[in-house]
């Protein structure tokens, strides 16, 4: 297999914009009308993750062994969407079409050869991976929400109460729906550590053009109902080897995950210190405070630092969350969670500082690209 032709070709492919997912759209649905239920009822082309996704990944079909763990968790979380392996052959087909259209005379006998053994790779680990997934976990999970908190407008915290066990652990996402806007997906991290009575804590966002953020910020009420993909990511969980006292950024909604982590180091122990600084824009929006005031009242070995920006009437300490946190970096694991921005700001900053590369935990919220904070 000719594996550059095949990452020449995308490229070239790629050139035509939004006018490739439109193309493979419309030959998906025209061949195989049945699938269209699958999508959101908006198909907004600005928002294709699927086309996007499957150029790059086949593209660089040459680096599978790398990605196996990230197709297997794709083909696994595929079954949300009702996907099975019966439709793969309807998406490859409307991708080589795609990829005949746009290449022209440019697409040869062998680069469909290729190309076909290529996604073929690829679906096969998918697939494999749903099937396994199959035997021991659901699609979804149904969870209904038993609290629904307006902490400051524009953000909610959300509990929800899963129809039954749902292994997750601190620091992970998972992708959730609402009924009121169905088979629109989105991840949020879970703000607790597992508990006894099957409940997660959301902390949702409502963001610019966001359909499911605003639905859920101001349209969800308790008892609607969610649908929870399995938990994912590893980037922001407390492995055994991250031994010590943490420092902790969080950016808006970004407390959440670090929250989690909070709370399984109060279950589990071993107790350590654990300086959390929780930036804002404003006093407002420093929406959880009450909450960690309590936690760091309970446990004397939890510090949280609030830290405003851009409010000069604010009484605290003001500046970025990132500063002041370096302030009291004495050689700890930093976790670092926040918005895009906010991620990779702070990161540089803390490389700049010295922080060394793999003491620093992170994970970012790109609000527009399936993930909404
Ligand atoms: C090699 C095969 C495939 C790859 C690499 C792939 C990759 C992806 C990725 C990365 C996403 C975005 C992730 C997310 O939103 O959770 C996605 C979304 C999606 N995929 Fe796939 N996929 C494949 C096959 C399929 C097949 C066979 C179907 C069935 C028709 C399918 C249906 C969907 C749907 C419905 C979405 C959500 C689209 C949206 O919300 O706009 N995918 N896919």
């Amino acid at each position: 297999m000719d594996t550059q032709a095949l990452k020449d070709s995308w490229h070239l492919v790629s050139r035509s914009g939004d006018q490739v997912p439109l193309y493979f759209y419309s030959v998906l649905f025209l061949m195989n009308p049945d699938v269209r239920d699958m999508f959101p009822v908006s198909m907004a082309r600005q928002r294709d993750k699927l086309v996007a996704a499957l150029g790059k990944v086949i593209s660089n079909v040459d680096r599978i062994e790398e990605v196996v763990p990230v197709l297997q968790q794709l083909g696994r979380d595929h079954r949300k969407f009702a996907v099975t392996a019966t439709h793969y052959p309807a998406v490859g087909q409307a991708l080589l079409a795609t990829l005949e259209h746009f290449l022209g005379d440019r697409w040869t006998p062998q680069l469909a050869h290729d190309w076909t053994q290529a996604y073929n790779l690829v679906a096969q680990v998918m697939v494999e991976a749903a099937n396994d997934a199959s035997k021991t976990s659901p699609p979804w999970w149904e969870a209904e929400i038993v609290s629904h908190d307006m902490r400051t407008l524009g953000i909610a915290v959300i509990r929800a109460r899963l129809n039954y066990q749902y292994p997750f652990r601190p620091g992970q996402s998972a992708s959730i729906s609402y009924a009121m806007r169905p088979r629109i997906w989105r991840f949020y991290s879970f703000a607790n550590a597992p508990r006894q009575d099957n409940t997660i804590d959301l902390h949702v966002r409502m963001v610019d053009g966001g359909v499911l953020s605003s639905a859920l910020v101001m349209g969800a009420r308790r008892g609607d109902m969610l649908r929870v993909g399995a938990a994912v990511g590893e980037r922001l969980t407390l492995p055994p080897d991250v031994q010590g006292d943490l420092l902790m950024i969080a950016g808006g909604t970004g407390l959440a995950p670090l929250k989690a982590l909070v709370e399984q180091i109060a279950y589990e122990g071993p107790t350590r210190r654990v300086d959390l600084v929780v930036g804002a824009r404003n006093s407002r929006e420093l929406y959880d405070y009450e909450a960690l005031a309590k936690m760091a009242a309970e446990h004397p070995w939890l510090n949280v630092v609030p830290v405003v920006s851009h409010d000069p009437f604010y009484r605290g300490t003001r500046g970025y969350a990132v500063d002041v946190a370096l302030q009291g970096w004495r050689g700890q694991h930093v976790y670092v969670c926040g918005s895009e921005e906010m991620a990779q700001a702070t990161v540089g900053r803390l490389l700049d500082a010295g922080v060394p590369t793999e003491q620093i935990h992170f994970d970012e919220f790109t609000s527009d690209k399936g993930r909404e904070s």
